[in-house]
């Protein structure tokens, strides 16, 4: 059985897309080497959200955005679709890689989602690495919360402002015996209120994995992926209507759409190993391994959100 894998960046109206493309190519292929090597689902996705949490070219660890109170306040979850093992971290400061918290949540305790200060303590004692706060803040993220404060803009407005990029990194794969994983990490959103979560840690809403169904991470405005449980109705689409990943991501895109008008992003990989994704949003950074081809794509760039889009098949654009 043949191992598939995509990645995203984030959703949003992508300026110069292409400075992204080098670094999704880089994470997509390193995760292919490893399912290649025979590693589990769960490895591959918890390798490539670590490496794009290293990347302060995105919304997650390094580079996370910063909320009022300009600190980074890391959100991350991963699911096994082979066991339903599930792990979550939600507002951990100085976390260098909350997807690796998150798996150790998964894997050594009986919860799901740790929060705050008892989750990094918990990171402390198994330790994980920490970083000091003027690791995760760039100069790009500082500004960006300036101009935020400036305008007093709503959370909405900043991400319009903020040429519509909404950030958030996660990775879907299918690996060689046949095992779904997916994971999501982010930073949340500019200037978000202090204490304010989205949808990225929650089970079922940012991030789900089901053999029987998909797996899925999402990216967006949180609120509008929590109130729809966008993860786990993709999954539902692909076991009880027996979509495939391409029309699931749609289905799930136009649903979020219809009922909330909601701005983001998914991908999919279902259990027969093909690669999707759709958006709301302009544009949605994505790369995907799938039969040994491997592809970097902004989505359909358009002027405007209007609806759902897919992109497309994993070799489809
Ligand atoms: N999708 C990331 C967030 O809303 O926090």
């Amino acid at each position: 059985m043949n191992a598939s894998l995509m990645i995203h960046g984030g959703a949003g109206a992508i300026r110069s897309p292409e400075r992204f493309f080098e670094s999704l190519r880089s994470v997509v292929r390193s995760g292919d080497d490893l399912l290649a090597s025979g590693a589990s689902a769960i490895e591959a996705v918890a390798h490539c959200v670590t490496l794009l949490e290293d990347d302060t070219l995105y919304n997650a660890g390094r580079g996370a955005a910063l909320n009022a109170d300009g600190v980074a306040c890391c959100d991350a979850s991963i699911m096994d679709g082979r066991t339903l093992g599930a792990g979550a971290v939600a507002g951990v400061r100085g976390v260098r890689n909350p997807v690796a918290l998150a798996r150790i949540v998964m894997e050594e305790t009986r919860h799901v989602l740790l929060v705050g200060e008892g989750a990094e303590r918990f990171g402390r004692a198994r330790g994980v690495r920490f970083e000091n706060e003027s690791y995760f803040v760039t100069e790009e993220r500082r500004e960006q919360l300036a101009r935020a404060k400036e305008r007093h803009a709503t959370t909405l407005d900043h991400m319009q402002a903020e040429h519509g990029k909404l950030g958030t990194v996660g990775a879907v794969a299918r690996d060689r015996d046949g095992n779904l994983a997916a994971a999501t990490s982010t930073g949340g959103l500019i200037n978000q209120m202090s204490g304010r979560v989205g949808d990225s840690p929650i089970i079922g809403a940012g991030c789900f994995a089901d053999n029987a169904g998909c797996a899925v991470s999402c990216t967006g405005v949180g609120e509008d992926f929590l109130r729809t449980a966008l993860a786990r109705t993709a999954s539902f689409f692909v076991e009880s209507q027996e979509m495939d990943a391409a029309r699931a991501a749609e289905a799930a895109v136009a649903y979020l759409v219809r009922r909330v008008q909601g701005s983001g992003g998914l991908i999919v990989v279902d259990r027969n190993g093909v690669c999707a994704a759709a958006h709301s949003t302009p544009g949605m950074l994505m790369a995907s391994a799938c039969d040994g081809k491997i592809t970097v794509s902004a989505g359909r760039q358009r002027e405007k959100a209007a609806g759902p889009s897919t992109g497309g098949r994993c070799d489809g654009y």
